[in-house]
């Protein structure tokens, strides 16, 4: 089993993460924490509830708000594609005021909230001090603030981190600046503080993220499993949950196609994530040094991958080793056969 902390800031392709930590039958996620990056962190603190609740979160999985800003820049975030709120476009969540949705923050005895920091130490800890030492891996699907700010603040928990994984970043190229990609470019201060901490770091970069595109077909199977595949019209959806699946895919497609010229689909970056904790076979991975630009004039944010081992490095994880398992490539296959797997788990809930 995996202990799993997920910190994310939904966003359409973070909503998939969420479903999937919920649904993998080898991962036990002990909660949520939420940055600012798509959208503001209002709104990723209540879109993240409304997707707990929409995929069957059980009682114990709550949100823990986090981070409102970046540790030194300004903040940004991307309704281009995730829309002002965060999730544009998907029907059939509860709405944002809904009570269910506003109950669903984490609170300590007194009523008073729990913040996302508070929150992970007390998991991560619990779990490892009760669960005969079960590490806890963290994850990562937005800017790293929070995470960050744990790295800071618990440098005595560290030992209990399994390895962090995050979503970002790239190999030579970038998707808000020529060569940053948005979580990194987000937070560029946070993400370097957490490449230097002494654990494993794991990156999924766009490289890999851009591999996974839903194309007409898996919309298809995911609307309605065993459609008849390449026909031009979609299904009717075969339950609630798949119409709201269908209603992300439609969105996240349309924003990808204008502002990125996708054609076949949108990339489900993400959930990548979540996938590779579950199976890490669908993945090659190579071990590199990792840093990221945190003054250039034109590369700001930029993951500077050392391909070609330029750095002398040592054995460990951090300031002076090879500090992180790089994706390099995906069963593309293999992810979207467990993609539609736990869908399917979260259908029957
Ligand atoms: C990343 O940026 C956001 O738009 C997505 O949610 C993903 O985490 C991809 O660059
Ligand atoms: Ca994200």
């Amino acid at each position: 089993m995996k202990y799993v902390w997920l910190d994310v800031d939904p966003g359409h392709d973070d909503a998939t993460a969420i479903l999937l930590a919920l649904h993998c039958t080898n991962i036990r996620l002990l909660g949520v924490s939420t940055t600012h990056g798509n959208a503001p962190s209002d709104h990723t603190a209540t879109n993240a509830a409304r997707c707990l609740l929409a995929f069957g979160a059980p009682p114990e999985v709550r949100v823990y708000r986090g981070a409102n800003k970046p540790l030194l820049v300004p903040a940004r975030h991307d309704a281009e594609i995730h829309g002002p709120d965060g999730l544009a476009g998907v029907e059939g969540l509860p709405e944002p005021d809904d009570p269910d949705v506003l109950s669903w923050f984490a609170t300590d005895a007194d009523g008073a909230p729990i913040r996302a920091l508070e929150g992970m130490a007390k998991a991560i800890r619990e779990t490892w001090d009760k669960g005969a030492g079960h590490r806890v891996t963290v994850v990562s699907t937005g800017p790293m603030t929070n995470i960050a700010l744990f790295v800071a603040a618990y440098a005595d928990l560290l030992e209990a981190v399994e390895e962090f994984v995050f979503m970002g970043g790239g190999v030579g190229m970038g998707n808000r600046s020529a060569v940053a990609e948005f979580n990194i470019l987000c937070d560029p201060h946070a993400t370097q503080i957490v490449l230097d901490a002494p654990v494993k770091t794991v990156m999924i970069p766009i490289n890999v993220s851009h591999t996974a595109i839903v194309t007409n077909a898996l919309h298809q199977q995911l609307l309605c499993p065993g459609a008849p595949p390449d026909t031009e019209i979609l299904p009717p959806p075969a339950t609630n949950l798949r119409h709201t699946l269908s209603t992300l895919i439609t969105h996240f497609a349309a924003a990808y196609k204008t502002v990125f010229g996708f054609n076949d689909g949108p990339p489900l970056h993400d959930a990548l994530t979540i996938a590779y904790v579950s199976q890490p076979e669908l993945f090659k991975t190579i071990r590199k040094r990792v840093d990221v630009e945190l003054t250039g004039t034109h590369t700001m944010g930029e993951t500077v991958v050392d391909v070609w081992n330029y750095q002398p490095c040592d054995d460990s994880w951090g300031v002076t080793g090879k500090n992180c398992l790089v994706g390099q490539s995906l069963d593309v296959d293999g992810f979207f056969d467990l993609l539609l797997e736990c869908v399917s788990r979260c259908d029957a809930v």
